[in-house]
């Protein structure tokens, strides 16, 4: 009898018939090689030499004196190759995909962050590749798009739905039923049906088992507290996996995007917009209304931009582990600023959000105190967004320019 993955009441396989073997096979596969010490080495290997693990930790230190409070320490995802933890996910499932035989990988992508990861593993390792990405989110992150299909990626907008990282979910699906003889469906976040959560979140442990022994090396101590950002939940997932035994607070940061109360974000377990569903093949907490039709979300960081939300988080809210809390895109763009200024660290618009929380609570804890966060990636991939977002006009005039050669030529 295969595990179906539950966390509570949470999580499971809710799939078609069809999909059924291809999942059992999967669920084998990754038991096999969780039990299979070398290939964890293979891994860590893999990791060490083609990404940059281990990411450093940085003590933030002039964050630290401009709030006066807790020691702030931020744990460098942002150095992974292709710029995010999503690296450590596909180099993982990359590893299985050779391990089944198969051929071509498909997957999802919201901010690029996870295609552009996706088909870079591809490009390493000899397989075809598929990216499916909302409309939407073709046209906020087009640099990624444009190096997916460099790295030999073939990059399909979807134009279902609100056409955002959902949209595309369903899609990547869909292709997934009519090609799983070949095909394994790199899913980017800790969501999705068994084993996905469990798997994602396994190959993201790694940011939580180094962060661990790097705060105790130089601190001699654990940390008060660690933040992470809330998308699907695989970076959170990753780091706070090294503290679960620890007598040290989690803290998962949402996205408020344009408010609370603007029907506009992505808050599924900081606030009380979402309910309990099964949709995408597993049960957790979705923006959904009333007849189970999911909403429109907002956020401005596009990874964040999601409807559901891990499985294991859900459990682990209810159970009061994790506490969730959210940041509006416009004290976003200000955190992202500020750290910028201060510490020349330009974390993605998904990562500020952690930042926005530490800023909030870091000068009512004391001296004595550490604070741990996640900086998921880096912020390069923004610079369309946040330029508008400070509406620079040496940007702005730059753009126009571009705009009329592309007219006149
Ligand atoms: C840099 C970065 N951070 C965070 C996220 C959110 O994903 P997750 O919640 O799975 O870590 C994304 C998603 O694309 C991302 O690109």
């Amino acid at each position: 009898m295969i595990d179906r993955g539950y966390y509570g009441e949470f999580g499971g396989a809710f799939l078609p018939e069809i999909l059924v073997a291809t999942f059992d096979e999967l669920v084998e596969e990754f038991q096999k090689a969780k039990n299979d010490p070398s290939f964890w080495e293979e891994y860590t290997e893999i990791m060490s030499t083609y990404s940059c693990r281990p990411t450093p930790l940085t003590f933030a230190e002039n964050l630290t004196k401009h709030f006066g409070g807790a020691r702030i320490y931020i744990k460098r995802e942002d150095l992974n190759h292709t710029g995010a933890h999503k690296a450590n996910n596909v180099m993982g499932q990359g590893l299985l995909v050779k391990r089944m035989g198969k051929t071509r990988v498909i997957a999802e992508t919201g901010a690029g962050q996870h295609g552009g990861a996706t088909a870079t593993m591809a490009a390493k390792f000899g397989f075809k590749c598929t990216i499916y990405m909302g409309e939407v989110d073709v046209e906020r992150q087009r640099p990624n798009v444009f190096w997916m299909e460099r790295l030999g990626a073939e990059v399909i907008p979807v134009r279902e739905g609100t056409r955002i990282l959902k949209d595309a979910i369903n899609e990547a699906f869909r292709d997934w039923v009519t090609n799983m003889d070949n095909t394994h469906y790199v899913l980017g976040t800790a969501c999705g049906p068994h084993p996905f959560p469990e798997m994602v979140s396994y190959f993201q442990s790694i940011i939580g088992t180094e962060a661990r022994k790097q705060i105790l090396d130089r601190e001699g101590r654990l940390p008060t507290r660690v933040y992470a950002c809330v998308g699907g939940g695989s970076n959170a997932m990753g780091i706070f996996s090294g503290f679960f035994d620890d007598p040290v607070e989690l803290v998962g940061v949402e996205a408020a995007g344009r408010g609370l109360n603007s029907g506009q974000h992505a808050t599924r377990l900081s606030s009380k917009d979402a309910s309990i569903g099964v949709a995408q093949g597993y049960k957790t907490y979705f923006l959904q209304d009333q007849d189970g039709q999911m909403k429109e979300t907002h956020s401005v960081a596009a990874g964040l931009d999601y409807v559901g939300v891990s499985p294991i988080l859900s459990n682990l809210r209810e159970s009061g582990r994790v506490r969730f809390e959210a940041a509006t895109d416009r004290e976003v763009v200000d955190a992202l600023s500020l750290t910028i200024k201060k510490e020349g660290l330009i974390p993605a618009l998904e990562s500020a959000h952690a930042f926005v929380q530490v800023f909030k609570e870091a000068p009512t804890l004391s001296k004595d105190d550490i604070i741990l966060i996640n900086q998921s990636g880096r912020g390069d991939k923004d610079i369309f967004t946040v330029a508008d977002a400070f509406a620079d006009p040496g940007w702005q005039e730059f753009i126009k320019k571009k705009a009329e050669g592309y007219r006149h030529a």
